[in-house]
């Protein structure tokens, strides 16, 4: 029987557009971004998935994430990004794990870390402003100090990489331009006597959207999950991975006038049958979708109702004849005419990515197609 609120997550679905993707940047390798629990998809299956499809690299931001696929088992190409005082790098060279200089001072944490040669891949601001050595005086430091390091043996520079601030808005010409200092700090590097290893910039956006820097290698987050990266730039041949359905609660029918939820937000104006899905913000639903988001059923569509609730909201099924422990659809590929995750976005005011990343709670999960 399907449980109260389940979460489905379809590996062939996954691996599939892995190879949509791949067939988008055919010269490049391929860095499946695994962070954030898989994009909430759930890190380890997603990644051992990617692994399946050949992805040589995984991607994340932390520590933590990168000694979990380590923890279970994961021995390829591994990079990680994102790292405050602290950061236990030393067991991350250890495992074998790639990590990313963003600065002087975070080369010499590493350097000071292990005292063995650790692979580093340096990282330069072309305009994003957050992590990464500005171009400029910061990135030509940054080379200095990494071709020292390099040249007393205590690292091996593997790659040099950036990331893209507007690439998922197709006519901006900021993705130019940080293409342009990428190509620049290439030059840095070329200059310091430094071979650059593996070149990346590009993320799902990026691969669709500014062909000339595909580089060495792509790194494919929202994309491999089946969501586009923006409503202005989808993604032709890959399909939504993750669905997420419930079984009604209750039904009931109310009267014209009855009103529903925390606040009485929403009032009927006939009567009308309603029902209780039992999932809310405590799972990860936005609550700015309240009053605006559909769910699907039977191939219908059934607006949300007043207030989504830490555990439950409320939809309309007029003279929908539907039963207690009827499945409804959140999202899902859209195959019975189910929204979207693109559609969660639009109605809770956000992004697909903050829609599926949020998802949190008492979902049941399953995972269709492991191998
Ligand atoms: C450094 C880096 N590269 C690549 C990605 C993947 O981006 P997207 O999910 O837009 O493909 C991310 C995710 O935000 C990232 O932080």
């Amino acid at each position: 029987m399907t449980p109260q609120a389940e979460l489905v997550v379809d590996l062939d679905a996954y691996r599939e557009n892995l190879a949509a993707l791949r067939a988008m940047a055919p010269g490049a390798q391929q860095m499946a971004v695994v962070k954030a629990n898989g994009y909430g998809h759930g890190m380890l299956p997603v990644a051992r998935a990617a692994r399946d499809a050949g992805a040589e690299w995984l991607g994340v931001a932390t520590a933590e994430e990168a000694l979990a696929l380590r923890a279970a088992g994961d021995s390829g190409a591994l990079l990680c990004w994102l790292a405050a005082p602290g950061a236990p790098f030393a067991e991350l060279i250890d495992a074998g794990v790639e990590v990313t200089a963003s600065s002087v001072e975070q080369l010499d944490e590493i350097l000071a870390a292990s005292p063995r040669r650790s692979r580093v891949q340096l990282k330069v601001d072309t305009g994003l402003s957050r992590n990464g050595a500005r171009y400029g005086r910061d990135w030509t430091a940054l080379v200095h100090a990494a071709a020292r390091a390099q040249s007393l043996g205590r690292i091996a520079v593997t790659g040099v990489w950036s990331h893209f601030a507007c690439a998922d808005e197709p006519d901006n010409s900021a993705t130019d331009e940080q293409e342009k200092l990428f190509r620049a700090a290439l030059d840095d590097m070329a200059v310091a006597g430094l071979e650059p290893g593996i070149r990346h910039l590009c993320n799902s956006a990026g691969i669709l959207t500014q062909p000339s820097a595909h580089l060495d290698l792509v790194r494919v987050g929202i994309a491999s999950y089946g969501i586009a990266p923006d409503p202005a730039v989808p993604v032709p041949g890959v399909r939504p991975v993750l669905t997420a359905r419930a079984r009604l609660a209750h039904v009931k029918d109310v009267e014209a006038g009855a009103r529903v939820s925390y606040g009485y937000r929403w009032q009927a104006e006939h009567p009308t049958r309603l029902g209780l899905v039992p999932v809310g913000y405590g799972e990860g639903i936005h609550r700015t979708a309240s009053n605006r988001a559909e769910v699907g059923f039977a191939g219908r569509r059934l607006p949300v109702r007043g207030t989504i609730c830490m555990d439950q909201f409320v939809v309309e099924l007029g003279d929908v004849p539907a039963r207690r422990g009827d499945v409804v659809t959140l999202f899902g590929p859209g195959d019975d005419g189910e929204p979207g995750v693109e559609d969660w976005a639009v109605a809770a005011g956000t992004i697909g990515y903050e829609i599926v990343t949020r998802l949190a709670g008492r979902w049941a999960r399953s995972y269709r197609g492991e191998r």
